[in-house]
């Protein structure tokens, strides 16, 4: 029993597309995908961080290579999937990982700002997708697609987060829409909605003089019934679950992971 367990959510002979997977969580989702036996493609703007990532896979025997890819440039993205079909094997999991923040009130935000949320975050989401999603009905082999969103395409932030969120709440929208489009051919299309998670971006925030980082952080908690920030470890479970036979039923589905912040009513207190 235990082994048919562990073979729901084996990997091996899959291959895994991982954008924006130099750093943070794009990076620990690599790692956790390539220990279920994937083979993993690294993909960044960020050069020096996709050749770490990739050899530290590599050094544990298992098969990556790293492509340098703007998601804000279509061209790039299909050339992209040419190599990997080429040099790996075409992808038969992608992770829509990439994501940015300009912070800016609605009021105040320029056309220019707006464009390079919704290009890098929506735009190269359908995109990959797209790219993603031709060849695995191609194939006949089905597929699978996990987009990295987040509580804010759920509910609304605040604090000038406004082009992001427009982009989150869109992915969430374009992962039903594909579920649906693609469920005929054994695609499935899911999900993840983190909370806010240890990363580059978080750490940019309490390093900023304009805030004060133990409010700051005080303040996140008091919307997190599991009192505790996210780690980017946090989301590789839900990932490999998403990517794997064990959630072979799913499909369409936006799943918090947001140590309960989704669940708490605005008017309600973890500490009552
Ligand atoms: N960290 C959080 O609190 C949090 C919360 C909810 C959702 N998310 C989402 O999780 C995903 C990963 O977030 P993170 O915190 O690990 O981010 P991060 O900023 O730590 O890492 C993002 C990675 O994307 C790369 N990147 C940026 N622009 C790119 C582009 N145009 N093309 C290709 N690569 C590009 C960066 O080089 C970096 O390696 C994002 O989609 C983000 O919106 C993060």
């Amino acid at each position: 029993m235990p082994s048919q367990q562990h073979e729901l959510f084996d990997l091996s002979g899959q291959v895994a597309l991982v954008t924006g997977a130099a750093t943070g969580i794009g990076k620990e989702i690599a790692f956790g995908l390539a220990r279920q036996g994937a083979d993993i493609v690294v993909s960044d703007i960020d050069l020096d961080g996709i050749r770490s990532v990739v050899e530290t896979i590599q050094s544990e025997g298992r098969r990556a290579i790293g492509i340098q890819c703007d998601n804000a440039e279509p061209k790039q993205i299909h050339e992209m999937f040419i190599e990997i079909d080429r040099s790996i094997g075409m992808v038969n999991i992608l992770i829509n990982n990439v994501g940015i923040i300009v912070r800016q009130h609605p009021e105040e935000m320029t056309v220019e700002e707006w464009e390079k949320v919704i290009k890098v975050n929506l735009t190269g989401t359908f995109l990959c997708s797209q790219e993603a999603g031709k060849r695995m009905i191609a194939a006949g082999g089905g597929g699978c697609i996990i987009s990295i969103s987040s509580i804010a395409g759920w509910t609304a932030l605040g604090r000038g987060n406004f082009a992001y969120s427009v982009s989150k709440g869109a992915i969430n929208q374009l992962t039903r829409e594909l579920a649906v489009e693609w469920a005929k051919y054994g695609i499935r299309v899911n999900a993840i909605l983190p909370a806010q998670v240890r990363t580059t971006y978080l750490q940019r925030l309490t390093e900023d003089p304009n805030f004060d980082a133990d409010s700051l952080i005080h303040d996140i908690l008091k919307g997190i019934p599991l009192n505790r920030i996210g780690e980017p470890s946090d989301i590789v479970g839900p990932v490999v679950f998403l990517a794997s036979d064990a959630a072979a039923f799913i499909t369409g589905a936006l799943i918090p992971v947001d140590g309960g912040n989704t669940a708490l009513n605005a008017g309600g207190s973890k500490d009552w």
